[in-house]
């Protein structure tokens, strides 16, 4: 049984097949229609989403599937019955989870207890198809993911943490500028560390953001994520010397600016980058459904 629970479960290869399937259902969608036919997912969300959401019940339904949507929104999983007779339930009736959880630990109990993949689409940990559809959009603007410069500027979170694992395994040099204490999660960061030195790229943390020079990639993310409730206006002073705005996108040489969404326009990003002519931030949305489609098949099919 194969899940996408953290995004260490794949190798190099494993991960560039489901990038070129990814591009394939891109360019072709029509030969895949039957990919998934009679196959079908439970969708389950504790926190809101457009992109994720959307593109994992429109991925089944481009392959033949049916993705059942379950809002969790007013209740975490766990409340009403176990997670894992939750899990067991599901299982009678789907060929794979998907889950927006406030806890990795979640993600693991509907694994540990059930029979079908489980796949991450946002944890406190991870974002790993994300990141997926991330490397595919440098991919596509650079021509290359190996050796390619990826400067992340912001709070260290999960979008942060996958980048990390995902760079490490596809060979990118990846660094996260953040403010002291917001730095990305200490055990990720040395596993990731671990395959990148074995991969001979670098993953690295930094605090100092005029050091944020000679990167192909700037991308950023939002300064407090979901479940955390401080309002962004009370971090604003800390995180403004990371704000991605023009000084420092010329300041870093990068080609290419990315963000995970949604923004908070003037906050991590400004309107102006945001809607320059280096942001690639919609490609990255759009290729949130060709990954979702091909990790779905790959997981399903396998
Ligand atoms: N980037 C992302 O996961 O967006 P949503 O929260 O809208 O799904
Ligand atoms: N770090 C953000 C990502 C949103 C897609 C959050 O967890 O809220």
């Amino acid at each position: 049984m194969r899940h996408l629970l953290t995004g260490f479960e794949f190798s190099q290869d494993e991960y560039l097949d489901i990038l070129e399937t990814a591009s394939a259902m891109k360019k072709d969608p029509a030969k895949f229609r039957q990919e998934l036919a009679g196959r079908s997912g439970a969708i389950m969300f504790e926190k809101p989403s457009l992109r994720t959401r959307t593109t994992f019940e429109l991925a089944f339904y481009r392959l033949g599937g049916h993705g059942v949507y379950l809002d969790l929104q007013n209740g975490e999983l766990g409340k009403r019955e176990t997670i894992a007779d939750y899990s067991r339930n599901l299982c009678r009736w789907v060929d794979c989870l998907v889950g927006r959880v406030f806890s990795q630990r979640t993600l693991e109990e509907l694994a540990q207890y059930g029979s079908v993949p489980v796949i991450n689409a946002l944890s406190d940990l991870y974002h790993p198809a994300q990141a997926m559809a991330d490397y595919m959009t440098i991919q596509e603007h650079l021509g290359k993911i190996k050796g390619v410069k990826v400067a992340y500027v912001g709070d260290g979170n999960n979008v942060t943490n996958s980048l990390f694992v995902a760079g490490a395994i596809l060979g990118a040099n990846v660094t996260s500028f953040n403010p002291e204490n917001c730095t990305p999660d200490a055990v990720v960061f040395s596993k990731a560390s671990e395959i990148a030195r074995k991969n001979g790229c670098t993953i690295a943390v930094e605090n100092d953001i005029s050091k944020l020079k000679d990167f192909d990639v700037v991308y950023t993310d939002t300064w407090v994520s979901m479940g955390d409730n401080t309002p962004l206006d009370a971090v604003r002073k800390k995180f403004n010397p990371y704000q991605v705005n023009k000084d420092l996108v010329d300041q870093s040489g990068a080609q290419i600016v990315m963000h995970c969404l949604p923004a908070h326009r003037g906050y991590e990003i400004t309107d102006e980058v945001m809607d320059g002519n280096k942001s690639v931030v919609f490609d990255e949305a759009e290729n949130r459904l060709h990954i979702h489609m091909a990790v779905l098949a790959k997981l399903i099919n396998a």
